[in-house]
């Protein structure tokens, strides 16, 4: 395993931290640096210093985005240490100026699935990235969830689609259960449906079903299915969700102009 430094262990750097240990890495590969000593005791860590980071194989940046700049003016990364920004918004060639000529630097754009290895993780890198500095940084994610690298004109879209994402899907989730509820259900009864139904559907789709397929297998005719189906269909509910996706792809460009 390469020897890695996190600087920032809040949400998303502690949520990262935790899988790696899960995941077997050492400890004494991993550096942490962090405002708040408690967050990092918590995991088991000290609190290391900026310069203890020097000669880091990979500095792992999980700041918030208008923490980037003070805290990349602060480290002096060695040529070969690869920069790897989780921080939404802030473009590759923004980075580059905040740091050495010729650094090999990664943006990843992740989400909330890394808690559980589940996430999902667009990765672009720049030109000074070498395969081994690529593989490295892949080698790290891995335990997170899955990587796809994706030119960074498509990170406005990940950050909507995988980064809104779960809580677009909650809202979805969360109605199975009211509408379980309306119907007489208990809360416990209607929330283990709901959970249940969604998973085997993702299952089935998975298996190599078709969205097309699922809706027509259950839907008989005159039945219940194509009843709440239509209920569904005059409501527009594709429209508003897919409008709710491109206005939070706008949303994440425009903040990225904010910042970078
Ligand atoms: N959370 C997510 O699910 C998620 C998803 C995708 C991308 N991201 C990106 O990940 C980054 C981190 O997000 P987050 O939600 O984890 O933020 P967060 O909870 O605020 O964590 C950032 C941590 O870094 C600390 N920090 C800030 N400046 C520092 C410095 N100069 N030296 C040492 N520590 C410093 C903060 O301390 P203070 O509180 O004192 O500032 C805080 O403990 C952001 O750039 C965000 O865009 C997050």
């Amino acid at each position: 395993m390469a020897f890695m430094g996190l600087i920032g262990c809040g949400n998303l750097g502690s949520a990262m931290l935790s899988r790696w240990m899960a995941d077997g890495a050492d400890p004494k590969l991993i550096k942490v640096v962090d405002n708040h000593e408690d967050k990092v005791s918590k995991l088991g860590f000290k609190v290391s210093k900026l310069e203890e980071l020097s000669g880091v194989d990979v500095l792992v940046i999980s700041v918030k985005p208008w923490n980037v700049q003070e805290v990349l003016h602060q480290i002096k990364p060695d040529p070969e240490t690869i920069i790897v920004s989780m921080a939404a918004g802030i473009s590759l060639k923004r980075l580059a100026k905040m740091l050495p000529e010729k650094q090999p630097i990664s943006r990843v754009m992740p989400n909330i699935g890394v808690k559980l290895g589940l996430g999902v993780l667009a990765i672009a890198f720049n030109e000074f990235s070498a395969p081994a500095h690529k593989a490295c940084v892949r080698e790290i994610l891995e335990p997170l969830g899955k990587t796809i690298e994706l030119k960074e004109k498509d990170f406005n879209a990940v950050t909507a689609l995988a980064g809104s994402g779960p809580a677009f899907a909650s809202v979805i989730l969360e109605s199975f259960v009211m509408g379980g509820i309306a119907g007489g259900l208990s809360r416990e009864v209607a929330h283990e449906m709901a959970l249940k139904t969604m998973h085997a559907t993702m299952e089935l789709i998975k298996s190599g079903m078709s969205f097309e397929e699922i809706r027509f297998q259950v839907s008989s005719p005159a039945g219940t299915t194509i009843a709440g189906l239509s209920v569904l269909e005059s409501d527009g509910i594709r429209g508003s969700i897919m409008e709710s996706i491109r206005v939070a792809s706008e949303r994440a460009a425009e903040l990225g102009s904010e910042t970078t």
